[in-house]
């Protein structure tokens, strides 16, 4: 296992913030998980890092750092209704999802194009155009650092949520997970319940797990910014949940809010309307704005610091609490 000092992790987030940690483990193989754990003992802080598109990074990450590597695919096991798929961690999660599909083995192509690993999209329950991981999980396995043990997760013991998971919950270097276990449904049926899939012309005429992937890949290259050429870390805030009274008042007040009920006399909000409606789309604090196609993305303008990213963030909350009276709970994962 290759062990470095001093690491930069500049080139390892997208959203571009200088950070340079004190040790870096390179994780490659379930052969190295001992050895990994009694590294990891002589260390007050662990962290788990897999391709960065999630997290926020402080200029010096003490401690040790655990960069997640390993590479994997495999039908783990066939039933007669379902494919089960693993991957190791370290794939990239994209690469996965396209590898799936063109496979046969449908179901995850609406989660195409989310950055990152496949040892990830557990951790906050990714999701996009309707699907959420939860859906297509048969489940984790993951090494207790500190234990030096493995356990196998099912979906019900991962305790998943809206953007939350067991593993998101947990105190930063408990679990690294090795591999994930995907369920995919032989009999396949497209889920075209969100809007922007809803209205794309192409699959009217073609109606395959290929053509949602394409479909998704587009609409996504659409709106969101390419990490490669400017740096963000996606959706900056989750979609605020609000009561049924409250979201009431504000489409009384604001009839063209974008919210939708669900369940539980909740709703959920889009972020995006609360920040665009406050006038902060494209608007530079520092070296960071709101992006010009999707107020929900922060990005890097150049040379951001995390002192830009917090000054920004902050006036946000302040300004959409005032407005609206709703609080935003920022995504991604701070180090
Ligand atoms: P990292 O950023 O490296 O880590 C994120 C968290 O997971 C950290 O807490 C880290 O410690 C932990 N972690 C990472 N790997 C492991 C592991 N093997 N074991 C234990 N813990 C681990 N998210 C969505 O849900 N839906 C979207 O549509 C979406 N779109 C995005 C679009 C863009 C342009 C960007 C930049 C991000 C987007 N994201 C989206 C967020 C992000 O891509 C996902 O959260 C992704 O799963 C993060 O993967 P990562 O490997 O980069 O994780
Ligand atoms: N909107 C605006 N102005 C904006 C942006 C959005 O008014 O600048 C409104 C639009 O009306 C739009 C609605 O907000 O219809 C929702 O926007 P969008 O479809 O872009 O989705 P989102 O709610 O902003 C969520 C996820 C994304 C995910 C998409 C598609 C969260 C926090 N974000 O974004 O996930 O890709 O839906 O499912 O739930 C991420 O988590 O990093 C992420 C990118």
């Amino acid at each position: 296992m290759k062990i470095h000092k001093e690491y930069s992790l500049h080139a390892e987030n997208t959203f571009g913030l200088p950070c340079t940690a004190d040790c870096c483990a390179v994780y490659g193989s379930s052969a190295q998980l001992e050895r990994l754990s009694a590294i990891a003992r002589k260390y007050h802080r662990v962290h788990v890092l897999g391709g960065g598109s999630n997290v926020l990074l402080p200029p010096h990450l003490t401690g040790l750092l655990i960069h997640v590597k390993s590479r994997g695919i495999r039908l783990f096991e066939e039933t007669d209704t379902h494919w089960i798929i693993e991957a190791e961690a370290g794939e990239s999660w994209h690469n996965f999802v396209r590898y799936t599909v063109q496979r046969g083995w449908p179901g995850l192509e609406n989660l195409a194009l989310i950055p990152g690993t496949v040892g990830a999209s557990p951790v906050q329950n990714i999701g996009a155009y309707g699907v959420e991981l939860d859906q297509r999980l048969h489940s984790v396995v993951a090494w207790h650092i500190p234990e030096a043990r493995a356990y196998t997760f099912t979906p019900k013991d991962c305790e998943f949520a809206y953007r939350d998971s067991i593993f998101k919950r947990s105190a930063p270097g408990t679990w690294l997970i090795t591999q994930v276990r995907f369920a995919l449904p032989k009999q396949w049926e497209p889920v075209l319940s969100y809007p922007d899939l809803r209205q794309e012309a192409s699959l009217q005429d073609e109606l395959t797990p290929q053509a949602v992937f394409d479909a998704v890949v587009r609409i996504r290259e659409a709106k969101l910014p390419d990490p490669r050429k400017m740096g963000n870390a996606g959706s900056f805030f989750k979609n605020p949940i609000v009561s049924q009274q409250h979201f009431q008042a504000l489409r009384d007040q604001f009839p063209t809010l974008v919210g939708y009920p669900i369940g539980n006399e909740q709703y959920k909000l889009a972020a995006g309307w609360l920040i665009d409606r406050a006038g902060w789309k494209g608007k530079p604090v520092g070296a960071v704005a709101m992006h010009a196609r999707q107020a929900l993305v922060m990005t890097n303008l150049g040379g951001g610091s995390l002192r830009d990213v917090d000054a920004l963030a902050e006036a946000i909350c302040t300004d959409v609490y005032e407005r609206f009276g709703v609080r935003l709970e920022q995504e991604p994962v701070r180090f």
